[in-house]
């Protein structure tokens, strides 16, 4: 059975009491739409069509920055969640298969829910995705007989009775296409919110004879998010998660709670993570590394053995060869560091190339910017660039060369050449006694005065 994604993503989220739509807001640093997004991807679906409203815009590029063949259906006033399946219609056109209704704003959904409800609708022409809630609150309730989904009463039109009920709606569905539509075209909005509620497809499904069940998965995943608050309790579930995940594949984290990841970062076995270091997207850590602590890494590849920090900043396009040396207070972007090459201090290095073994001395900035452009430095193999060195890019520097200490590089230094570009020194025999005595003497005369 072909499938087709419907990701519900028009609400405003109110009480997120922001400026950007909801579903934008990231959990480890990924757009929960998109954590939506890949979470469907599993039923390798035919068509994926997202129902924005609220930052129509923002969410559609999201959206098709993820999945190029995504559509939009744009929801222009949100009167429901119906409603917001209905705009669907027009891309779905020509389609015949199931229809697998997601949320935007619930980003922990797994790839074997998905596919239970995908195994429990060859058997059935409607089927929901339950949970048991610890915390029933204000989700609709799920009305069963038996294995019969009879009903889903939201909590504002729901009795007593039926509030006693814990097996609540996670809002997700799987249902034929054409099945669903003419279900949605029935449905009203005649009830306590005046709203074209999902939900009611259920009761219009059972009073046509159709089957309807409900799949039950555990709460955390079906976890939605309304508010600042819950977004970071989500962002708490999903970096505990992907901790415990690291650790089982053998990687150390020292103190695992201090450690913040991406959604997408990669760490290899017996790498060792000290405590405070940030992850942001794109970062792959290869086997046998140490990330150092404080350490901040973004769009970055380190290979086995290197050892990076403490209070590194590896920026996106750092790509770091084996045994490279990392240390403190260094930056940096755009930029390869060879094997075994060291840039142990305060340095910045952008936009360059560090040929094997060569060592970076403390101070050096690679003068990347020209206020316009930016520019390339090349490094060759074995150099050694003296402290404070300030390499002024476009330069090339060759295999064996050093620079002096201070020197400002502006030319091109060839092979094993030495490079000297500073005042030269001059000392002054009891200048500095005659100095310092002239200065105490300048102090007296103030402190007598005052
Ligand atoms: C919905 C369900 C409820 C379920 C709960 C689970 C209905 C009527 N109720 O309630 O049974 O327990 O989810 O979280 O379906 N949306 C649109 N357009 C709209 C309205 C909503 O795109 O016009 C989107 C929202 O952006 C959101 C999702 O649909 O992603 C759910 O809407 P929301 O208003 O949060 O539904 P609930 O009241 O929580
Ligand atoms: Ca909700």
């Amino acid at each position: 059975m072909t499938t087709a994604l419907v990701i519900l993503a028009a609400g405003k989220g109110t009480r997120m009491n922001s400026d950007i739509p909801k579903v934008l807001h990231p959990i480890a640093q990924v757009p929960m739409l998109v954590h939506a997004m890949r979470a469907g991807s599993v039923l390798s679906p035919e068509r994926t069509v997202i129902v924005t409203g609220h930052g129509a815009e923002a969410v559609a590029k999201i959206a098709q920055a993820e999945d190029e063949t995504a559509q939009i259906a744009v929801q222009e006033e949100q009167l429901g969640t119906a409603h917001a399946v209905a705009q669907a219609r027009d891309a779905l056109e020509g389609f015949d298969g199931d229809v697998v209704v997601l949320y935007g704003d619930t980003p922990f959904l797994q790839a074997d829910t998905l596919e239970r409800m995908i195994e429990a609708r060859v058997q059935n022409d409607l089927v929901i995705l339950g949970f048991a809630a610890a915390d029933p609150a204000r989700y609709g309730r799920l009305v069963m007989n038996g294995d019969t989904l009879e009903r889903i009463v939201e909590f504002k039109d729901a009795s007593d009775e039926e509030r006693a009920i814990t097996f609540c709606n996670s809002g997700l569905l799987a249902c034929n296409a054409e099945t669903l539509m003419s279900l949605i075209d029935a449905v009203s909005n005649d009830n306590a919110s005046g709203e074209y509620y999902l939900t009611d497809v259920v009761e219009i499904a059972r009073s046509r004879d159709l089957s309807v069940t409900a799949v039950a998965c555990d709460e955390a995943q079906t976890l939605g998010v309304n508010s600042r608050a819950d977004l970071a309790a989500a962002d708490g579930v999903f970096q505990a998660q992907a901790r415990a995940e690291l650790l089982d594949l053998g990687v150390t984290l020292m103190a695992p709670e201090t450690v913040y990841l991406a959604a997408d970062t990669v760490i290899g076995r017996d790498t060792v993570i000290e405590p405070n270091v940030v992850f942001g997207p794109g970062v792959t850590v290869e086997s046998g590394a140490t990330i150092r602590a404080f350490s901040h890494l973004e769009g970055c590849h380190v290979s086995r053995e290197a050892i990076i920090g403490p209070y590194a900043r590896l920026r996106p396009g750092a790509e770091l060869a084996e045994n490279a040396r990392i240390g403190n207070f260094v930056e940096i972007k755009n930029a390869e560091i060879a094997e075994g090459a060291k840039v142990n201090h305060l340095s910045y290095i952008g936009d360059a190339s560090v040929g094997a073994g060569s060592n970076i001395g403390a101070g050096t900035i690679t003068c990347n910017y020209d206020g316009v452009m930016k520019h390339k430095t090349t490094i060759g193999e074995g150099v050694f660039i003296g402290s404070n060195t300030m390499l002024v890019a476009p330069v090339t520097v060759g295999d064996g060369a050093m620079t002096a200490t201070g020197t400002v590089v502006t030319k091109d230094v060839e092979a094993e050449a030495l490079a000297v570009a500073r005042a030269k020194q001059e000392n002054k025999p009891g200048y500095a006694r005659k100095l310092f005595d002239m200065l105490k003497a300048k102090k007296a005369r103030r402190d007598k005065e005052a």
